[in-house]
This record gives C-alpha cells, sequence and structure tokens, in this order.
C-alpha cells in the first residue's frame, strides 16, 4: 500500500489507539557498511542516542567516520548559507556524533527500544542477527530489518516476538532520501507498525507502509526499469558507462544504473534483481556482467572497482 503511512485497519477492523505506540528514546544499528553508519547518522541527528554494533572494530570504524563525513557536510552546507555560526556547527558536530557508540559487542542494546539490523543480504545472517537481537534487547524493543527483499516473516521467525519485527528500509544515501518503507510481517503488530512510523517521523523520514511481497513497492519499480537498461545493454553489446552517461545528459534521473548500482552495491543490486527474477519471471533480468564482476569481488564502490573504478 503506498501514499503516506495508510494505517493498516480496513473497514471493519479496529484501529489501534495511538496511545499503544511506543516513543524511541534510544536505539540499536547492526552492521556499520554502506547503509549502516548513515542510518545511525541520520538517528542521532534527529536528537536520538543510537549504538552502532559491526563485527570488527575497523567496520565499526568505516561507519562512524561516514556518520562524521555526513554530518560534517550537513552543518558545512548550513555554514555556507549563513544560517548557523561556525560556532554553532562545531557545538551541533560534536552534539550529533556524541549520541552515536560503536560498538563490536551488544554494550549498550540493554536499554534499546528500536534495532535495525543493515548486515549482509542473506538470510542465515539476518536469522543469527535476529536471534542475538532477541536476547540482548528488552522485551518491549521492536526489531526492523533494512532488507531490500527477504521475507520479514521468516527473519522474526528467528525471535520469541514476531510481532514486534518489522521491515524498515531506507535507500541509499540514508542520509538524502526522504522514503522509508515500512514493511509488515505476517505476526507484526498493528502497535509495531504505528511505532515505527512514528521512528520513521522522528528522525525526519516519510514512511511507506508495504505488504510482504517481492521487491516491495520502490524497488519493484527501479529494478523494473534498471532492468531493461542492463538487458539491452547486454543484447546490444553496448559499453555499460556510455549507456549510463547517455541516460544522465537526459537529465530524466540524476545517474545511471550501471554508476548507481556500484555505489549501492553490487552484491546487493545483484540479489535483489535474482530475488525478483525468481519471483516474477523474465520481466526481471539479472545482468551477466553485473554476476561475473561479482563473483570475482568487484561489488562497486565498497570495494574500489564494479563497473567503474573508484578512487
Ligand atoms: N546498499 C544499498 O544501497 C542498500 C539500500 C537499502 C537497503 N540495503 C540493505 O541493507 C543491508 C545492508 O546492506 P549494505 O549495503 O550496508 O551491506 P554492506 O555489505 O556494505 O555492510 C554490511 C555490514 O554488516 C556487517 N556484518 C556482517 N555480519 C554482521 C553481524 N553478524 N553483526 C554485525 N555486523 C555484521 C559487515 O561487516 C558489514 O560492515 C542489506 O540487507 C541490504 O539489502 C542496502
Amino acid at each position: 500500500m503506498v501514499g503516506g503511512f495508510a494505517p493498516r485497519w480496513a473497514p471493519g477492523r479496529r484501529a489501534p489507539l495511538a496511545s499503544a505506540a511506543m516513543f524511541v528514546f534510544k536505539a540499536a544499528v547492526v552492521g556499520a557498511g554502506t547503509m549502516g553508519g548513515e542510518i545511525a547518522q541520520v538517528i542521532a541527528a534527529a536528537g536520538i542516542p543510537v549504538v552502532l554494533k559491526d563485527i570488527q572494530q575497523e567496520f565499526v570504524d568505516t561507519g562512524l567516520e561516514k556518520a562524521r563525513e555526513v554530518t560534517e557536510g550537513q552543518l558545512g552546507r548550513l555554514v555556507s548559507k549563513e544560517k548557523i555560526s561556525q560556532e554553532d556547527a562545531a557545538r551541533q558536530r560534536k552534539e550529533v556524533l556524541g549520541r552515536i557508540t560503536g560498538t563490536t559487542e551488544y554494550d549498550g542494546f540493554g536499554d534499546v527500544d528500536f534495532a535495525i539490523e543493515a548486515v549482509p543480504e542473506r538470510m542465515d545472517v539476518k536469522q543469527a542477527v535476529f536471534s542475538e537481537l532477541d536476547e540482548v534487547t528488552p522485551g518491549h524493543a521492536i526489531l526492523a530489518s533494512n532488507t531490500s527483499s527477504l521475507s520479514i516473516t521468516e527473519m522474526a521467525e528467528a525471535t520469541l516476538r514476531p510481532d514486534k519485527v518489522c521491515g524498515f528500509h531506507f535507500f541509499w544515501p540514508a542520509s538524502m532520501m526522504r522514503l522509508i518503507e515500512v514493511i509488515e510481517g505476517e505476526e507484526t503488530s498493528d502497535e509495531t507498525m504505528q511505532t515505527a512510523a512514528n521512528f520513521a517521523q522522528a528522525i525526519r523520514k516519510t514512511a511507506v507502509h508495504c505488504g510482504e511481497v517481492p521487491g516491495f513497492v520502490v524497488n519493484r519499480i527501479l529494478i523494473s526499469s534498471a532492468s531493461e537498461v542492463w538487458r539491452v545493454t547486454e543484447e546490444e553489446e553496448l559499453d555499460p558507462l556510455e549507456v549510463d552517461k547517455v541516460i544522465k545528459e537526459s537529465g530524466t534521473i540524476p545517474m545511471g544504473p550501471f554508476f548507481l548500482a556500484d555505489l549501492s552495491g553490487l552484491d546487493i543490486a545483484l540479489h535483489t534483481a535474482e530475488h525478483l527474477h525468481s519471483s516474477y519471471g523474465d520481466r526481471f533480468y539479472v545482468s551477466k556482467r553485473m554476476k561475473e564482476l561479482v563473483e570475482a569481488g568487484n561489488l562497486g564502490q565498497k570495494t574500489g572497482k564494479g563497473f567503474y573504478e573508484h578512487g
């Protein structure tokens, strides 16, 4: 269902009481990669403390560095527009970054109200993280997934609180893109959906309520159009970089689909395309070149090489 946050209560169903939704005083993000660092920054910039966890300190540091870069960029733009002074920017930078705590353990998860996992797009990894989150967070906490395509219901099966599990899908780059798809699994309660929508609003995003279908709403549209470009480029043996250039110059979208896939991660783009292909058939194309790149470990910007060489 698209269009603002449409309440789930269809005619004949009792609407949940607004008071049943919970306020989020503290959040957690698991996985500090392409998405996690920016998600933590978005939460901290909205005034909410957040713990950012990864499996190794160097990955945590990369996420914290991303959060610092984004914060400095945002505040720098406000200073150059003379909306705030240098002193205000320095103070706000300290406040925002001071709200993010990096960790490689589950320290600080004992009092979180909302945890978002942004670990790799594999059900076994997601379920392991959900099972751990179920143990380390308080019983009332909502456990959310930033998955681009996997089943929320299956992830929820790894917990003892499937009613408190939902999808909370940011778009890259999370600090700029306004939309969040809030995805309802089979067991997700109305209160969880409402709290997730309220939390999205608290972190200055717009929530869209989605059913649990492959690609949800946005990727089903995005990958469908990107698919056509991937298909024609390979069938006609065109140069992906030239195709991107023409698309960009047309001014219809800010960047071509090959560059976008490189920036967001080819492993993620490939997984989503494969999932949509297996769900909806040949109208979704899986790029052979993308598959070769992923198999060779070239995942785009995050590894330095994909369709493009990244400096
Ligand atoms: N990249 C995108 O454009 C994009 C957009 C929207 C949603 N997503 C979704 O977000 C999720 C993460 O994607 P990404 O692109 O940030 O991936 P990524 O590979 O860049 O980052 C994943 C991070 O998770 C960490 N990790 C792995 N196992 C972990 C564990 N058990 N505990 C803690 N951390 C662990 C990794 O070390 C890595 O730093 C995926 O579900 C993906 O589908 C990605």
